[in-house]
């Protein structure tokens, strides 16, 4: 496929401009292996399954719910496309076009600002001779950090999902930007980017982060170092290749079924809203009708790679009108639906598990009779995760007036963040906050911190802040992020922590304090 019809432009411009082995091998190896249309059908689908028995049971063994007969439940694995989730296909589709555009050559890095399965579905861009640098914040599970590092994606971490407490906030803003501009640089030299080409753009860095905009930044890098950006959040290609090729692939395989998506509901959670965007558009021009329902963790409810409701409002492709409903739901009641159908051999990741349980409720509502459910990833990656979740039971997080008063009862009180200390007065607000003594306050080495957030292993010294026998230690950070994600982490080595809500920030004695009385950037670059 060297010559594209398609392409207006005369030949030689087109040849000139694209890189014609690339497209050749991207044709022959990655792009016939995800689903496509061949002659007006779609070759390579995945698996979809009618799951109403294992289902049904689940409802009635994990629920005590005895769901009425007759409804029919479908679940449609992508979690068994290669490259393991519903991502790869935008991404394919993405860089199919960008290769074919002539904007893509070996040599070239892709950047892009992923909440984990987007990277690890550009994972195979290595084996074409193109780099991927996946911008990732703290939000992601260790689990598919792993993962992304072992396909050979580069991460970049950041740390700007947060959120400074009122009054607070440009000035916080800004020094957090410039804490975390610092680190982005770091973190490039290593990955062999040259950090002065990144210096002349760090002024414009500073203001994207300020504004925690990581898709911003992605772009910015993508321009700074001549590579290229995917764009999925704004990217139309996302949304239509579920209205080209998933919503006709779903309806080829009901059809087998006797149904149709003019029918059956459609049920997924949400992103960047490609999928329900794709197939809501599909099944309004096929079918005339909203066929698409949405699912969202409830607020405050962190599961990967999907969005809380809040967090989905004000995204380009976030369009409720064309739903036809938004469904909010408990991710911790989800987890047992997970490890049923997990036990039962199904490969359903967490995503999937909240979509089918909202499916559940919906059942028992007596809303709809028939629905496919879109598992957008396997389980592998976050099994750890889920099971620390169910297991657990007990809180990770405190807040000050709960932890002020059972201070004794924690085995300590322990700063952590990647990137700031402490002054001596934030040590200071700390201890008299929670009531206790300022040299009960301990601060963590910022690289043990970033260490254990990785999933490696910290130094001895930071174990020595661990607690020895079984009480929880308190840890306490800029926002109260951090320390979460630490928490959750150090509960999966069996180690308890509770994080302090809101952080140094959220103190009622920060009040009026300007950041930089309280905390310092660690290392500066
Ligand atoms: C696990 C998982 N489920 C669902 C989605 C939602 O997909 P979309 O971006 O199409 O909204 C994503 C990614 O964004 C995801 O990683």
């Amino acid at each position: 496929m060297l010559y594209n019809p398609a392409d207006q432009r005369p030949f030689e411009l087109q040849a000139a401009s694209k890189d014609s082995e690339l497209l050749e091998r991207f044709d022959s190896e990655i792009r016939t292996q995800v689903p496509h249309i061949i002659g007006g059908a779609v070759a390579n689908p995945t698996p979809m399954v009618e799951v109403t028995d294992a289902f049904l049971e689940c409802a009635r063994s994990e629920y005590g719910l005895h769901l009425r007969k007759g409804v029919r439940v479908f679940a449609k694995f992508d979690s068994k496309i290669v490259g393991g989730s519903v991502k790869v296909r935008p991404a394919v589709s993405i860089i199919g076009d960008a290769i074919t555009e002539g904007k893509l050559r070996r040599g070239q890095t892709v950047f892009e600002a992923t909440s984990g399965n987007f990277g690890l579905a550009l994972g195979w861009l290595g084996k074409l001779g193109i780099d991927v640098v996946a911008l990732v914040s703290r939000r992601l599970q260790p689990g598919v950090v792993d993962q992304l590092r072992r396909d050979g994606v580069r991460l970049v971490n950041l740390d700007i999902d947060i959120c400074p407490a009122p009054g607070m906030k440009g000035d916080a803003d800004e020094l957090m930007a410039k804490g975390v501009a610092a680190s982005v640089r770091q973190q490039l030299e290593e990955l062999g980017f040259d950090p002065k080409l990144f210096d002349g753009s760090r002024g414009e860095a500073e203001k994207l982060l300020a504004r925690q905009d990581a898709i911003g930044l992605a772009k910015l890098l993508a321009d700074t170092y001549g590579g290229f950006c995917t764009e999925q959040y704004d990217n139309e290609l996302n949304v239509q290749v579920h209205t080209s090729v998933t919503g006709p692939e779903i309806d080829q395989q009901l059809s087998v079924e006797g149904t149709s998506l003019g029918r059956a509901d459609f049920i997924c959670t949400f992103g960047t809203g490609g999928t329900a965007g794709g197939l809501s558009r599909y099944v309004e021009t096929r079918h005339k009708r909203k066929g698409v329902r949405v699912v969202f963790p409830f607020s405050g409810q962190d599961v990967a790679g999907i969005r809380t409701k809040e967090k989905s409002a004000g995204l380009r492709f976030y369009d409720p009108d064309a739903y036809l409903g938004e469904h909010e739901v408990d991710f911790e009641e989800a987890t047992r639906l997970f490890e049923f159908f997990n036990r039962k051999g199904y490969d359903v990741g967490e995503s999937g598990a909240l979509a089918l349980y909202a499916c559940m409720q919906l059942i028992n509502y007596g809303v709809g009779k028939e629905f496919v459910v879109m598992v957008a990833d396997g389980a592998s990656k976050y099994a750890s995760e889920v099971r620390a979740v169910a297991r657990r039971g007990k809180r990770d997080q405190v807040r000050l007036d709960e932890a002020a008063s059972a201070i004794e009862d924690y085995a300590g009180v322990v700063w952590v963040h990647n990137m700031f200390v402490p002054r001596a007065e934030g040590i200071r607000v700390i201890a008299s906050s929670l009531r206790c003594d300022e040299s009960e306050v301990k601060v963590a080495d910022v690289r043990d911190v970033q260490a254990v957030l990785n999933g490696g292993d910290p130094s001895e010294e930071f174990e020595k802040l661990l607690p020895r026998d079984d009480r929880s230690i308190l840890v306490v950070c800029m926002a109260g992020n951090t320390s979460l994600m630490l928490a959750k982490v150090l509960e999966r080595r069996g180690i308890a922590a509770e994080s302090l809500i809101g952080g140094i920030v959220g103190l009622p004695e920060s009040r009026g304090k300007q950041p930089f009385e309280l905390v310092q950037i660690a290392s500066p670059v």
